[in-house]
């Protein structure tokens, strides 16, 4: 049963806390768990057992029994409040932190309101709970900054209302001289969001009279001693009580520091969002009230009441005339038709008036206070809020002199404690009846009577008090008292001097009558409109003083109003405080038994103790039972389709639950103890999380899965789209392909035609084509021939021009770019291209070789040979072999090129010379075209056959030297020359194995180059 895993949890911390707070554990926490449930002996016993431990909190079920200890317990500080948030009612040890919190959190889950009904005689400790309360809902609450402010205002209305409402009584030293409801409102989410505080018939009497020991409302005393002296010097007062006739009644007062009263209660104003012109008249009003006070008259010749003091502060203060303040305090108005008579008041008469105009005055600006306050807590948004109402109503109290207003407080607390009855007592048991549980009557005194006593139409006192008051003739409290004893003589609760037996005669007055209060005995002694203060203004409107109405009686607005109170109560689930005190002196520390027996008496703790004991706890309608907690039972989640009974049956058997602890009714199920209810509860927590966290997984899932499918038909669609559109961009670009291969083809087809468009554009294409093709393979030398891109018919021209143009741009280039001597050489090699190309077929490896200044240095050339020609300058010379003409014989010779001649020298001889001159016309020069072999002509003794490895070179200087470009011939075959003048000779050229030279038979020179050495390489 219920073992899941939090509650495990739960119960740890539980069991922690317990061990930490052993000490709570003193006497019985709850008295239902008490053995003896009717002994009031034990239920005082174990009150005191604890409050003697400072353990001032019991419960009796969900009531809470609180003691008041009269000293500081350190029980309310902010950890305390954190231990008891959130935790349910029987976790911790009692508290009012845990009653509060248990409230908060009911009306959070069952969107409902509340109220906490806080009761006890004065001086119980009533406001203080109720502040406690405020408090721990100021800290629990979930808060942003916005409702701090509201959370600030309803916290600091307390300090002003208790300025303005309490007093130093017998009974209490604060205690509160108006009743107090206040409602708290929350949202949905359980943050304070908003107040509204109704105010129940104000104590006015005390500002004009105290009972000897008691004081005026802590307000005078606040501004008189606390108040700056600015303020003090605009009032017109003086720092001293004594000086006021308001205040010197009453007793000394140490328990108060009032500056410090004062300062919190001048900020809590600035907080509630009092202007300062507004604090301004408030305090004026306080001021005028002394001044008031100490008005005194004095009685002329004719007994008639003068004014002895001026009342200019007044004027001031007020903003009323002089004069119609005078007016109004010493003579009486007569209204007789159309006139206004005024009849002038006694001193007597005078110091009434004096006194009902201040009554009045100050009543009614504590009602335009607390106005104001519910002005500044009120919450403007209309959304759906719960609240939970305090009601701090003030407490039972019997003097020694009970004046109508002790009557109308006592007579609240009569209703109070009817209403507990009928919420507690009456209708549970009644309750009981109706849901055939079997029950055995509780007996309770009900104070029904005793409201009947003084409520009821045409019968009660106040009805009685209404018609005496109403009555044509004179009517006096003797009168009333007559008129009550008529009408109320045989009323078991009602009592008055001559009714009384002789004991109880010698206790009263004639002029008093007593009740029989659930609480006691208590003997009862029956005994303004032109302002420019806004206060007095508002307070006192013009209107009212026209109006004819008869005003209804204070009782009677009293009983309206604590019928509306009751009707507010009754629409909301209630939650119960009952204050005990534990002394008449305020002692700390003291428990007075007689004194706590009796309240526990009257207030039908014992009867409560017993209903609760043989009661049950918790009581719902099967539907809202069923309802809350279908998700526990499988066979009831979701759905429940049978009877709502069986369905709740089903529930608590699943849960595990025995039959004793709890019961059937007609129409609802009753739990007996709240522990099995808190179980149940917490199950509940439990799967309500569960359950939350399933339907958030499906819900997510489900969420998720919409996004998926939404991103996947988006994405289908942007595909689609993109698809699409690249397809259209496809064939646009195909269509524009074909229109341009079409224009391309047509152009081609046209090319030669006359041009149009379609072909001069084909043409521009085939150009422009050409040509940058052509600029990447452009040739690189100037001997590349072969590089060069063949041109569409088209360019042709263009090409051979833009050949040509690189051509000579490389040429340029090289040509920039050789030196004298390649320049030089160049010019050689052009001459021996002019020479031999095409002629001979060793030219073309020739070419490459360059040509040298000259073949042999002069160290090779015999010095004699130097000396000779060295005026001639040698331009060249070169190895050669020289055959003779008749033996060909091969003969070492060097040839050397002068200026003027060339020479054949065989070491230190010249052998022969040929001067240039005779060489002449072609044919000169002629050389073979295989072999390195040449005829010179010229020499006078005949041709010269030379043969030298150099023959280009050799021959091209020559001529070079010479200056003769004709003198050379080429020949094919052999080769014929003059042996001598007239005789000829030839040289044949052959090739074979070894390369040789020898005359061959014929008589000719036969030149063979071997196979391998050919010509080319020797030339
Ligand atoms: N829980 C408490 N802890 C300490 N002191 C307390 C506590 N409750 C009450 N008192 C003391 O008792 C005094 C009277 O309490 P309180 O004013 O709350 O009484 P009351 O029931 O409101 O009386 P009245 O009906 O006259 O207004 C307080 O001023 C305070 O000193
Ligand atoms: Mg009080």
């Amino acid at each position: 049963m219920l073992n899941c895993d939090r509650l495990q949890r739960r119960k740890a911390r539980v069991n922690m806390e317990g061990a930490l707070v052993a000490r709570d554990q003193v006497g019985i926490q709850d008295f239902v768990l008490l053995d003896s449930i009717t002994s009031e002996t034990a239920f005082l016993d174990n009150l005191k057992k604890r409050f003697n431990e400072n353990l001032i909190y019991t419960y009796i079920g969900t009531l809470l029994v609180s003691v008041n200890p009269y000293k500081e317990l350190g029980i309310y500080t902010k950890k305390q409040m954190e231990n008891y948030m959130g935790v349910n009612f029987f976790e911790l040890p009692p508290h009012i932190y845990a009653l509060a919190d248990n409230a908060y959190h009911t009306m959070l889950t069952e969107m409902n309101n509340h109220f906490i009904l806080i009761s006890g005689e004065s001086g119980a400790g009533k406001t203080e709970a109720s502040k406690r309360i405020l408090q721990f809902y100021a800290v629990s609450c979930p808060s942003t900054s916005l409702l701090d402010r509201a959370r600030d205002r309803m916290l600091v209305s307390n300090p002003v209302l208790e300025a303005f409402g309490n007093a130093k009584t017998l009974k209490n030293d604060n205690s509160s001289r108006f009743g107090k409801y206040m409602d708290i409102q929350f949202n949905r989410e359980g943050e304070a969001v908003g107040g509204h505080i109704l105010s129940y018939l104000l104590e006015k009497s005390r500002v004009v009279y105290q009972n000897h020991g008691e004081r005026n409302f802590h307000i005078f005393y606040q501004l008189v001693e606390g108040g700056e002296e600015e303020t003090l010097r605009l009032l017109g007062l003086e720092r001293n009580c004594q000086h006021y006739c308001y205040l010197v009644q009453g007793g000394t007062l140490n328990t108060v520091n009032y500056k410090n009263d004062w300062k919190t209660m001048q900020k809590a104003l600035f907080v509630l969002g009092f202007s300062e012109k507004e604090t301004e008249y408030l305090f004026g009003i306080i001021g005028s009230i002394l001044h008031l006070g100490n008005v005194q008259f004095e009685a002329d010749s004719k007994g008639y009441a003068h004014p002895l003091t001026a009342c200019c502060i007044l004027l001031q203060l007020l903003g009323v005339h002089v004069q119609v303040l005078q007016e109004a305090l010493t003579f009486k108005k007569i209204e007789a038709k159309t006139e206004e008579v005024l009849s002038p008041f006694s001193v007597d008469h005078a110091i009434y008036a004096r006194d009902a105009l201040t009554k009045a005055l100050y009543d009614r600006t504590f009602t335009w206070l607390v106005n104001k306050i519910n002005e500044s807590l009120e919450n403007k948004d209309s959304t759906k809020k719960t609240v939970i109402g305090l009601l701090d109503i003030y407490g039972f109290e019997v003097f020694y002199v009970n004046s109508f207003e002790q009557f109308c407080i006592n007579y609240c607390n009569e209703k109070l404690q009817q209403l507990f009855i009928q919420l507690t007592l009456k209708s549970e048991q009644e309750e009981y009846e109706a849901e055939d549980i079997e029950w055995e009557p509780v007996q309770f005194f009900n104070n029904r009577i005793i409201c009947d006593l003084v409520e009821q139409r045409h019968s009660g006192i106040i009805s009685i008090l209404d018609e005496e008051c109403m009555r044509p003739g004179e009517a006096t409290d003797l009168t009333f008292l007559e008129r009550l004893e008529e009408r109320l003589g045989n009323h078991p609760h009602f009592v008055t001097h001559r009714l009384a037996d002789q004991k109880t005669r010698k206790t009263m007055d004639r002029g008093d009558f007593r009740l029989l209060h659930y609480a006691g005995e208590v003997t009862y002694c029956v005994v303004m409109h032109q302002a420019k203060n806004s206060i007095v203004k508002h307070c006192f409107p013009p209107t009212e003083a026209d109006s004819k109405k008869r005003p209804e009686t204070v009782a009677t607005q009293f009983k309206s109003s604590l019928m509306g109170l009751t009707k507010i109560l009754t629409a909301k689930e209630p939650w119960y405080v009952r204050c005990l005190k534990s002394n008449e002196d305020k002692q700390p520390g003291r428990f007075d038994h007689v004194l706590v027996r009796h309240q526990v008496k009257y207030l039908g703790l014992m009867e409560h103790l017993r209903v609760r004991r043989a009661g049950f706890a918790y009581r719902r309608r099967y539907e809202v039972f069923l309802h809350r907690y279908k998700p526990l039972c499988p066979a009831t989640w979701p759905h429940w389709r049978g009877v709502p009974a069986d369905g709740v049956e089903r529930i608590l058997k699943h849960l595990g639950y025995s039959e004793d602890e709890y019961k059937m009714g007609r129409t609802k199920i009753f739990i007996r103890h709240p522990r099995t209810l808190f179980a149940i509860e917490d199950a509940y927590e439990i799967c309500k999380h569960e359950l939350a966290a399933k339907i958030q997984a499906k819900y997510k899932g489900y969420k998720v899965k919409g996004e998926y499918r939404k991103k996947k038909e988006a994405a289908t669609k942007i595909e689609t789209c993109w698809r699409g559109v690249q397809a259209r961009k496809e064939r646009e670009k195909r269509a524009w392909a074909v229109k341009v291969i079409k224009k391309f083809i047509k152009g081609y087809m046209t090319r030669h035609q006359a041009a149009t468009t379609d072909n001069s554009e084909y043409l521009t294409f085939v150009r422009h084509n050409y040509l940058t093709r052509l600029k990447d393979h452009l040739p690189k030398t100037v001997l590349d021939k072969s590089t060069w891109l063949t041109p569409p018919p088209v360019v042709k021209e263009a090409s051979e021009m833009l050949r040509k143009l690189h051509m000579r741009l490389m040429v340029r280039k090289y040509v920039r770019g050789i030196t004298a001597a390649q320049k030089t050489q160049l010019q050689l090699k052009g001459l021996t291209s002019e020479l031999f190309k095409g002629k001979k077929d060793s030219y073309p490896q020739s070419v490459s070789r360059p040509f040298v200044d000259t073949r042999l240095s002069e160290q090779d050339i015999n010095m004699r040979v130097l000396q000779m020609i060295r005026h001639e300058r040698i331009k060249y010379s070169i190895p050669v072999v020289k055959y003779d003409r008749n033996g060909f014989k091969p003969r070492p010779r060097q040839l050397i090129l002068t200026q003027t001649a060339a020479y054949l020298v065989e070491e230190a001889k010249m052998k022969q010379r040929i001067e240039y001159r005779s060489l002449k016309g072609d044919r000169s020069v002629s050389g073979s075209l295989s072999s390195g072999l040449m005829g010179l002509k010229g020499w006078r003794h005949g041709d010269l056959v030379l043969q030298c490895d150099h023959l280009f070179e050799a021959v091209t200087k020559l001529c070079v030297v010479a200056n003769k470009r004709n003198i050379v011939k080429v020949v094919q075959g052999s080769i014929k020359f003059d042996i001598q003048p007239g005789k000829e000779g030839f040289v044949d050229f052959g090739s074979g194995q070894e390369a040789m030279a020898y005359k061959a038979k014929n008589g000719h020179l036969m030149v063979v180059s071997a196979s391998l050495w050919c010509g080319c390489c020797r030339c």
